[in-house]
């Protein structure tokens, strides 16, 4: 465990220090736990920074910080999940533009809001936000272009091969032509199929490596081959991916069901660009740890592939905002931002909100099987008054070439 790290867990409690393999003489025990949910500077909140001189430079007292020149100058991206509706508030819209280069829609350019009718395209409020990143300089991904979920009623009914095929191919081509010929350059990427391999892959025998949904059903697993080939007919400059969850680690049934499935595309020559972790995960090196990340990033980039973090958030449902969770949330942050942009593989991390209370993790609350936790997920790295929060410097140190390892 690097000193460093442990350093800061002297505001933490001797438990959780142990654990993460700091020895006592680590542990200052006379430092309580505080309620630190306010924008807290970490060297206010803790004893140790991994910010370096230059850092310091580029974030003079008072104003934001912005982009580290590293992600400037490789052309690396640093994205959010938005929302229309939240792009009309000007704090809101103001920390976006200076705090991302990279913008994706969080509901807007899904098949019920883009084709809620079969044939009828409203793209009023994903235009709004590609607009709102070509004023401001920013990249946006497409999510998601076929998808089980989030599929308008008219669709999740539809049968026969040739009609789900034709929707499918309409719906692809109709909305990446949009973007291309509306907004040249803007959206770069597409998640064009998400979240298709079957969960129970690997813990259920005999179920089947691809996920129950009306493109699996009528078309079976060449589905996503189709997609991908529809796509890139569209639009071949955009950056083509396949996103899913659970698959960021090297182990388990679906992560193995992914990398088959995308082994196997890669073999095939489908126009497929890189592949989508998306990293809802916790505060602990767990699900995945770095290093299997790291693994795994690697095995995709053997692939010729590239990788993104496409929707990270940490939720301390598990343990709560408080010190320690805030703490072990900037270091898990760093960890895995860091895993990535290690990488040469590694094109964008993206968070999937902006503050806390945008999180989607807030409609489910906090859980333990059937009893409702007193936690909040507080999953971001921006609080309620747009102040950052520690995790907001665990991403800034990881761009930094910082990493807490
Ligand atoms: O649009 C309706 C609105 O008309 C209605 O009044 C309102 C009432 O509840 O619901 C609105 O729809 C909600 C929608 O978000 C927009 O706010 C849906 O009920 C709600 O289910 C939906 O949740 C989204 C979820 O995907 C759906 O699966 C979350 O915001 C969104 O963050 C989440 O994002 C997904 C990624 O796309 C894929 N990976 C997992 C990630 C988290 O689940």
């Amino acid at each position: 465990m690097n000193s460093r790290f442990c350093d800061g867990l002297g505001a933490l409690t001797l438990g959780i220090s142990a654990l993460l393999g700091c020895s006592d003489r680590d542990i200052d025990p006379s430092q309580t736990e505080t309620d630190a949910l306010q924008p807290v500077e970490p060297t206010e909140l803790l004893s140790y920074s991994c910010r370096q001189d230059e850092t310091k430079e580029s974030t003079p007292p008072g104003s934001a910080a912005k982009l580290p020149k590293t992600l400037r100058e490789t052309n690396r991206l640093l994205g959010v999940a938005v929302n229309a509706a939240g792009l009309e508030d000007p704090a809101y819209a103001k920390t976006v533009a200076e705090q991302y280069s990279q913008l994706t829609p969080e509901n807007e350019m899904k098949w019920d809001a883009i084709e809620p009718e079969p044939g009828v395209f409203d793209f009023t409020r994903a235009d709004t936000i590609v607009a709102f990143a070509q004023a401001n300089g920013m990249k946006v991904r497409g999510h998601t272009l076929v998808w089980h979920s989030q599929l308008p009623a008219w669709m999740e009914a539809l049968t026969g091969t040739d009609a789900v095929r034709a929707a499918m191919t309409q719906h692809i081509q109709t909305v990446v032509s949009h973007f291309r010929d509306n907004f040249p350059g803007v959206v770069v990427a597409y998640d064009v199929v998400n979240e298709a391999v079957n969960i129970a892959q690997g813990a259920m025998p005999g179920a089947s490596v691809y996920r129950d949904s009306v493109f699996s059903r009528e078309l079976g697993e060449g589905f996503i081959a189709e997609a991908f080939q529809i796509a890139h007919d569209t639009d071949p400059d955009a950056l083509l991916f396949y996103n899913d969850f659970g698959i960021e680690g090297m182990n388990g049934g679906k992560s193995t069901g992914a990398f088959n499935i995308v082994s196997g595309l890669v073999a095939a020559g489908v126009p497929i660009d890189g592949v989508g972790f998306q990293m809802h995960t916790g505060p602990t090196d767990q699900g995945p740890g770095a290093a299997d990340f790291r693994a795994n990033i690697q095995r995709y980039a053997d692939l010729g592939l590239q990788v993104e973090i496409t929707e990270m958030d940490v939720s301390l449902c598990s343990i709560g905002a408080n010190v320690l969770g805030l703490e072990l949330q900037r270091y898990r942050y760093n960890r895995i931002v860091s895993a990535c942009f290690d990488s040469p593989a590694c094109r964008s991390v993206s968070v999937w909100g902006l503050t806390d209370p945008n999180s989607w993790l807030n409609s489910n609350g906090c859980m333990q099987g059937m009893i409702v936790l007193d936690t909040q997920p507080a999953p971001l790295v921006f609080n309620e008054t747009f102040g950052r929060k520690p995790a907001w410097w665990g991403i800034y140190d990881g761009l930094m070439g910082c990493s807490y390892q």
